[in-house]
This record gives C-alpha cells, structure tokens and sequence, in this order.
C-alpha cells in the first residue's frame, strides 16, 4: 500500500491507474480505523481494481474544538490495518495540504434541505464542514465510486443530494453499519466512553430494537410524541445516558412523521457522559 500526504503525488498515481483502465473506488474516513471502516474498504474492492482511502481528521466540520483536539489519531494502526484489507493508497493529508490558505476559505459547499434537521440542527456548521471536504477529496482523487457508510445517515443522503445537485459524476455507495456484538454501532468515538458507561451505551441499539418492535405489534402506527417518551424513558433509565434527539421521519423526505410505521426511519443522538453517539435504522 502506497501512503501519500501530497495532493499532486495521489492525482498521479490515480492517473496512473486510469490511464491503466483501472477503475477507482475511494473511502474518505477520519482514521482511527475500526471494522466498519474497513468494511467499507471491502466494498470498494469487490467495486474496483483500485482503493484510495484517505485519512484526515477535518476541522472544519467539528462545531466543538475540544472534540477536534481530542479525536483520536492512530495512523500506524490504521495504516496496518488497511493495507491488511487490501486498500492501494492511504492519502493522509495535513491541515495545511487540504487547506494551505487557512480555514476561512473563499467558497464552500453548503447542503441545504436535507442537512438542516437532526444533526444539522443540532451540530452547527458541521455538513457545510462535511460536504465541503469531501467535495475537495473528490476533485482531488477523482474515483469512479466512492463508498459511505449507513451509519452516518443523514452524512450520505447529504452528500448523495449534493452530488446529484452539484453534477458531481462518482456513484456512491452506502455500506450497512457494523456493530459490535451486543448492538452498539462502531464508532471511533465509542473509544472514549468508560468501564462504568460502555454497557450503558447498548441502550442506542435497544431503542432501535424497541422502536421496531412497537412498529410491527402496533396495526395502524403509534404516535410519535408517544414512542419518542417510551424510548426516552428506555435509555435515561441509564445514570449516564442523556438524548440528545430522537426522530421519526420519512426517509426520502426527511419530513418527520406523526405516526410512526413500518418504513419510518428512526434516527438517535445520546450523550453518555460526555460522548455523543449517533445510530438510525429503518423501522
Ligand atoms: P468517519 O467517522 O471516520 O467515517 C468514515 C466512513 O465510515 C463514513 O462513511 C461512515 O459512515 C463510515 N462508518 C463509520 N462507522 C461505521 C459503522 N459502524 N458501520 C459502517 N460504516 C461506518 O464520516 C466521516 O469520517 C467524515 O465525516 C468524512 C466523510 C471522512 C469527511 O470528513
């Protein structure tokens, strides 16, 4: 596996590649490498002759600074273990290579409908941050796909309306999430969490399964305000755990719903202590 910090170098060997007939397959990731990562590394290769996976921890999509300087970086293991799963170029920028006139940049990417509830509501700044380097790691790479992963849901339907909205010609593909054994979604920020708040974090997972379980016992839905209350209730029963939001909405227009059904999408946010985990499934 080839590892590169310099833009120029990755567009010449991607160069390289195509000039070869290859097809490309990119995987942008924030590091600190884990299986759902690597999943998506596997997906990429039964796409293409070719994986880039890029490395960097973007700054301008933290809307909490002490959340940017505490991400964990793990770029030898991360680099280890992607060469392991058979990626050909791990592109690992610095902050002045994707962004060498400073962070207050002339232009950006700013997604709209799709990016304003949920996380875009609760996390300011953050898809403009998102879409924006992402945008920049595709003009820079330029694959023929590029793989996301479900867990990040809201993430990739932004970054999929984007695309389509801003002709930007790569296929995407989105992976389902990976999860530990007892439910809990991979996630590099499930490192932070305590002995003591660790098992309390499966109560993301629970909610889903509860939410699902009320969807198919239910004949005709149950109101939202009355499944949002159970649930809140399920996962603040933890001394720990404290939501952040819960939503029921329609998955291809984002619109919450009244009535939660089979089909309802079910999306999370939970602080337990001080990490914030995310996690959604359909109902
Ligand atoms: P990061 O959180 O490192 O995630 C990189 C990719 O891995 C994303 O597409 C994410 O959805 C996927 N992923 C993470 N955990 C997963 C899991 N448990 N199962 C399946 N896929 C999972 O998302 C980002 O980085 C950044 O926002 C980025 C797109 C790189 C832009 O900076």
């Amino acid at each position: 596996m080839l590892q590169i910090t310099d833009a120029a170098t990755v567009r010449a060997t991607v160069h390289g590649w195509r000039a070869a007939g290859e097809r490309i397959a990119f995987v942008p990731t924030m590091g600190n490498v884990h299986e759902g990562h690597l999943r998506l590394v596997d997906t990429a290769r039964a796409q293409a002759a070719r994986v880039v996976v890029s490395v960097f921890v973007n700054p301008t999509q933290f809307d909490r600074p002490d959340d940017f300087d505490r991400y964990p970086r793990t770029l030898d293991a991360d680099a280890r273990a992607l060469a392991g799963r058979g990626a050909d170029l791990l592109f690992t920028p610095d902050v002045e290579t994707l962004y060498p006139h400073g962070l207050d940049l002339a232009a950006y990417v700013e997604p709209t409908h799709s990016a304003q509830p949920l996380e875009g509501e609760f996390r300011p700044g953050h898809f403009r941050g998102m879409a924006t380097v992402v945008t920049k790691l595709l003009n820079l790479v330029q694959p023929d796909c590029a793989v996301f992963g479900q867990k990040d849901y809201q993430q990739a339907l932004v970054v999929r309306s984007m695309m389509r909205d801003l002709d930007v010609p790569y296929r995407l593909t989105v992976v389902p999430t990976v999860r530990e054994r007892d439910g809990l979604a991979m996630s590099s920020r499930n490192k932070y969490l305590s002995a003591d708040e660790r098992p309390q974090a499966v109560a993301l997972w629970q909610a889903i399964q509860q939410a699902r379980h009320a969807v198919r016992t239910a004949k005709r839905g149950i109101p939202a305000s009355r499944l949002r209350a159970e649930l809140r209730w399920l996962i603040e029963t933890r001394p720990a755990a404290r939501v952040d939001y819960l939503e029921f909405f329609d998955p291809r227009t984002f619109q919450p719903v009244s009535h939660v059904c089979c089909g309802t999408h079910f999306a999370l946010a939970v602080f337990v202590g001080k990490t914030r985990l995310i996690d959604n499934a359909r109902l």
